[in-house]
C-alpha cells in the first residue's frame, strides 16, 4: 500500500465522508461547470490538506470531529483546487495529477472562471453556516496566496531574488494554506483556544518544507504527475539555484543570470544550468533547509500528549519531505 494510504487508514471513515461532502460542495446547475468539476473530482490529489485538518482537530479533541471540521476541510480543498486551476494558467502548465490541466483542455478563459467559482463556493460554505472564525482563517490564506504568487512573478521579472525573499514567497503562496489547515482543524473543535496559534505556526513550518520539496521535484526527472524542469523556463529561481548563485564567482553568476534571462527556453542550456546547480550542492542545501523547517515544526507539538493522532500527524510530517510526488 502507498504510504499516504497507510497514513489515511485511521481516518478512512472520515475521509470517505469528506469526499462525499466535497463532491456536493462543487455542484452547479450550469452543465459546463458540472462537467469540469466532475473531471476535477475524478482526478483527486493526495488530499493532504483535509488530512491535516482532521489530524490536528483530533489531536486537541481526543479524536472528536465536528460538522465544522468537515466543512473546514471541504473549504480548504476547494480553495486548494481553485488555486491549482489558476496556477496552471499562470505557469502555462498543461499537466496536473497525471492528466491534462483544465487550461490545457478548456483554455485559459474557462480555467480562470472555474477557479473563481470554486473559490466562491468555498467562501459561501463558511458563510452559509456562520463559520465566521473559519472564514477569517481561510480568507487570510487566500489573500496571502495571491500576494505570494504576485511577488513571485515580480521577482521572476527582475531576477533579484534572494533566500529571504524566496522564503517570503513560499510562506505566502504555499505555507499559508497549510497553516490554515492546521489552525482551522483546531478551531473547528476548540474555538478560541490558544492551541489555534500554535498549530498555525506548526502548519506554516510544514508548509515551508512542503514547497521546498516541491521545488526540488522540479530539478528531478521522476514522474510526479506534473511537468518538471519548468521553473527555470518560467524564470522562477528557487532555493537550489538561489544558494548556488550566492556561492559562485562573478563570472559564473553572470552565466547563470544570463541563462535564466535569455536562454530559459533553450532546453540544452537549461539542462546545463540544472547540472551546475546539482554539482555545486544546491539540492543538498535545499534538502538541509527543508529538514530544518520540519524539525522546527515538530518542536512545536512535542509537549502534546503522545496519542495515536499525534503519531499520525508526525507521519504526515515525515511524508511531506519523503513523498515521491
Ligand atoms: C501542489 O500541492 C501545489 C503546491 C502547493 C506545491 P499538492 O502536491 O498537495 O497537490 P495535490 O492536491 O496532491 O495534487
Ligand atoms: C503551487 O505553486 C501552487 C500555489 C501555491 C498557488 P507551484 O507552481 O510552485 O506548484 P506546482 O508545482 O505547479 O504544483
Ligand atoms: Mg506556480
Ligand atoms: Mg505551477
Amino acid at each position: 500500500m502507498k504510504v499516504i494510504e497507510q497514513i489515511k487508514k485511521p481516518i478512512s471513515f472520515e475521509m470517505e465522508l469528506f469526499e462525499k461532502k466535497f463532491r456536493l460542495s462543487m455542484y452547479s446547475k450550469v452543465p459546463l461547470l458540472n462537467r469540469i468539476t466532475h473531471y476535477i473530482v475524478n482526478r483527486k490529489g493526495k488530499q493532504m490538506r483535509p488530512m491535516f485538518v482532521f489530524f490536528c482537530a483530533k489531536m486537541v479533541s481526543n479524536g472528536q470531529l465536528s460538522e465544522r471540521s468537515y466543512r473546514g476541510a471541504s473549504v480548504i480543498e476547494l480553495i486548494h483546487t481553485a488555486t491549482l486551476v489558476h496556477d496552471d494558467v499562470v505557469d502555462d502548465s498543461n499537466q496536473r495529477r497525471s492528466f491534462f490541466s483544465i487550461n490545457a483542455l478548456w483554455k485559459n478563459k474557462i480555467a480562470v472562471l472555474v477557479g473563481d467559482f470554486l473559490l466562491s463556493k468555498g467562501l459561501l460554505l463558511c458563510i452559509d453556516n456562520n463559520d465566521f472564525d473559519l472564514l477569517k482563517i481561510i480568507s487570510t490564506a487566500v489573500k496571502d496566496m495571491s500576494q505570494g504568487e504576485l511577488l513571485q512573478i515580480e521577482k521572476a521579472r527582475n531576477l533579484d531574488i534572494n533566500e529571504d525573499v524566496y522564503y517570503n514567497i513560499i510562506r505566502k503562496k504555499t505555507a499559508s494554506l497549510i497553516a490554515a489547515c492546521c489552525s482551522l482543524g483546531v478551531a473547528s473543535v476548540k474555538p478560541g483556544s490558544k492551541d489555534i496559534e500554535i498549530f498555525r505556526e506548526f502548519g506554516e513550518l510544514i508548509g515551508m518544507a512542503f514547497q521546498i520539496k516541491d521545488d526540488l521535484f522540479d530539478y528531478g526527472t521522476s514522474k510526479i504527475g506534473k511537468p518538471t524542469g519548468i521553473d527555470i523556463k518560467e524564470q522562477k529561481m528557487t532555493l537550489p539555484l538561489i544558494y548556488v548563485l550566492n556561492k559562485c564567482s562573478y563570472k559564473e553568476r553572470e552565466w547563470i543570470i544570463n541563462s535564466v534571462k535569455r536562454f530559459n527556453k533553450d532546453p540544452k542550456r537549461v539542462k546545463e544550468l540544472i547540472k551546475f546547480v546539482k554539482d555545486r550542492g544546491g539540492l543538498d542545501y535545499a534538502v538541509s533547509k527543508m529538514k530544518s523547517f520540519q524539525q522546527d515544526a515538530l518542536k512545536l507539538i512535542q509537549d502534546y500528549p503522545n496519542t495515536k493522532y499525534k503519531s499520525s500527524l508526525e507521519m504526515m510530517v515525515d511524508y511531506v519531505i519523503n513523498r515521491k510526488k
